[in-house]
């Protein structure tokens, strides 16, 4: 089961990354929003990030000029966008990438069960939720994988590819050598919360947001501690600057509610108090820090 032809839901920080690098896989790849001025951000930034990709290339010696603008057109003539569903009819992966919320994501399932051909398999990038409830709502649940990329994903390396129960093999099989085939390392973990990396990472950062909270250390020496201290690349709170405020609360509303005994999963106030004033991070131009595009201000 070769997948050639894929649909990515959502065009924003992680769906237009999962679209360039399905579309430099090689892959023919529809990239679906609700709006057609969203869309534009996301193919614009995709367009920028393939060229600082392949002037990169040419600047380290890895490509000649000619090598590097092939595959910047090649992968760009890969990638149509679209504002209407139907278009993914007959698609042979669709990986949404739509906002953390349970609901929109089996109300879109639903519908993409009844629309795309029988072959389709779908995949949830959620960083969160239970793949087998978004499985079961799209009717196939035999077709149904997590495809959980990193951020940002032209840079990071691994993708974890989650099985339910009900999983086929080749379905799999399949998922992760669409990842592998994006230049990611494939991991494999069960419908667990958070799979690997979330269910260590988020409790981490709320710690860091806790302790800013009882006011411990500064935000930039909670970020250099960690930087300096443990080698991390960045600091915590910048992370969770650059993975957005309201995508970290989502996620631990989430887990909260499932789980109201787990310590791990607490709701930070400064974090509901940010996201209620428009704090979201990196991606709306300020979160612990101020940010002017994609950099620190
Ligand atoms: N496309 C192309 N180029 C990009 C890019 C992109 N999307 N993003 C950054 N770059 C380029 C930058 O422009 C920069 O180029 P120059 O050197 O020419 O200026 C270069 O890559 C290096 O970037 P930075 O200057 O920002 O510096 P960096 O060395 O710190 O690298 C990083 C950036 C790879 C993101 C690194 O800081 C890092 O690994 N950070 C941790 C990220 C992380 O933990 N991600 C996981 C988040 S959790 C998650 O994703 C799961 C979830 O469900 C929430
Ligand atoms: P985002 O808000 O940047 O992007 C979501 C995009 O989806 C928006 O552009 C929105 O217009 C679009 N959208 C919403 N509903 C839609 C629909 N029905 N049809 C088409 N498009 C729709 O969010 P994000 O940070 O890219 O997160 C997307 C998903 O990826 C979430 O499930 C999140 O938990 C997960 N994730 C996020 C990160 C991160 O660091 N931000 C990392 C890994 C996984």
């Amino acid at each position: 089961m070769k997948i050639q032809k894929v649909g990515v839901v959502g065009c924003g920080l992680m769906g237009h990354g999962i679209v360039q690098i399905a579309a430099q896989g090689g892959c023919q790849v529809i990239a679906l929003e609700t709006e057609q001025s969203f869309l534009d951000k996301g193919l614009s930034r995709i367009d920028g990030s393939v060229k600082k990709l392949a002037s990169k290339l040419v600047e380290k010696g890895k490509q000649s000029e000619e090598q590097a603008a092939a595959m910047v057109e090649t992968t760009l003539a890969n990638i149509t966008g679209t504002t209407n569903r139907a278009d993914l009819a007959d698609c042979d992966l669709i990986v949404e990438a739509i906002v953390e919320n349970l609901e929109a994501k089996t109300s879109l399932f639903a519908e993409l069960g009844k629309l795309c051909k029988p072959e389709t398999i779908f995949a949830s990038n959620t960083s969160s939720f239970p793949i087998g409830e978004m499985a079961e709502a799209s009717g196939r649940p035999s077709r149904f994988v997590g495809l959980h990329f990193f951020n940002p994903v032209q840079l990071m390396r691994l993708v974890e590819v989650v099985r339910t129960e009900n999983t086929d093999e080749e379905v799999f099989n399949a998922a992760r050598d669409f990842g592998t085939a994006c230049g990611k390392t494939a991991v494999s973990c069960k419908d667990t919360p958070g799979f690997v990396v979330n269910r260590l990472l988020v409790p981490f950062m709320v710690q860091s947001l806790l302790m800013l909270e009882r006011g411990d250390a500064s935000r930039e020496d909670i970020d250099a501690a960690m930087q300096l201290g443990c080698g991390h690349p960045m600091g915590p709170l910048t992370l969770t600057d650059y993975v957005g405020l309201d995508t970290t609360l989502y996620i631990l509303q989430g887990w909260k509610e499932r789980y109201p005994d787990e310590a791990a999963f607490e709701v930070p106030k400064i974090l509901e108090t940010m996201v209620a004033e428009g704090k979201l991070g990196r991606k709306s131009g300020e979160g612990f820090y101020k940010w002017d595009g994609d950099k620190k201000a």
